[in-house]
């Protein structure tokens, strides 16, 4: 059965691979980064039924703005993946900028649950679906030089597992460790080690079976894609 699949970070890396997999696969992807032209190229390859927006996810005003458009145009998500995010540029927490700080969490926590908040109302009145968030090896232990990466991931398996306590039958949040991908986010903590792992695009063959097969039975677990 064809699903409805709301994917935040759809432009680049992870999300990127995600788009292809699951778009032939025969779902509908509706997805979102903030560089308008990634947008723009993913809305000329793909093409309708998927649609792609410029939203950053930690504004108010362009979240609220883009559920409302896709609910409207697409229903409830079936399966909603929060999987937009940043990293801190490698340096320990008392070097890291004030900005810099905020921005990772406001993007990896504040802005997941500002997608939970707008794309939920729609999930709990039609009393189904599943919310995947992108946690990290990261939100379950710790390394050096990531401490507000560690933190952003750390909070969202606390947010996950609190919000899997207060969702009704029918309906299921997963915490998800997508493993090592070679992207531009692991270079930048990785540096010329990231080219060891896979390709996000050999990573999401395994990646998109995985997530469409996450169910009601997986509410409140921290998983990791095999
Ligand atoms: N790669 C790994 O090995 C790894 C390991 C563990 C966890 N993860 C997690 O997996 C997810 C994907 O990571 P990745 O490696 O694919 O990262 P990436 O290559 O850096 O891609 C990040 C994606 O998020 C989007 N994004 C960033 N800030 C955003 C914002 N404020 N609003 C909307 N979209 C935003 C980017 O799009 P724009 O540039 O268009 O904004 C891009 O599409 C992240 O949650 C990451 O923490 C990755």
């Amino acid at each position: 059965m064809s699903r409805t699949i709301v994917l935040t970070g759809a432009t680049r890396g992870c999300g990127r691979a995600l788009v292809d997999a699951f778009a032939s696969a025969g779902h509908t992807v509706v997805g979102c980064g903030t560089r308008p032209e990634l947008v723009e190229q993913l809305r000329e390859t793909m093409g309708a039924p998927h649609s792609f927006s410029t939203v950053d996810v930690a504004s108010e005003q362009n979240v609220e703005a883009w559920a409302g458009k896709a609910v409207k145009e697409h229903g409830a998500p079936d399966l909603l993946i929060n999987n937009a995010g940043v990293i801190n540029r490698n340096a320990p927490l008392w070097e890291v900028p004030e900005e810099e700080f905020a921005s990772v969490l406001g993007v990896n926590v504040g802005g997941t649950a500002r997608i939970l908040r707008h794309f939920l109302p729609p999930m709990l009145a039609r009393a189904s679906g599943v919310i995947a968030n992108f946690s990290s090896t990261w939100g379950r232990t710790t390394s050096p030089e990531v401490a507000p990466y560690c933190a952003s991931k750390w909070a969202v398996e606390g947010l996950t597992q609190a919000l899997s306590q207060e969702l009704p039958s029918g309906l299921a949040a997963v915490a998800v460790n997508p493993g090592i991908i070679h992207t531009e986010m692991l270079e930048s903590c990785f540096g010329g080690g990231a080219a060891g792992y896979p390709s996000p695009e050999a990573w999401a063959k395994r990646a998109a079976p995985f997530l469409l097969n996450l169910s009601t039975k997986d509410n409140g677990r921290s998983v990791t894609v095999g």
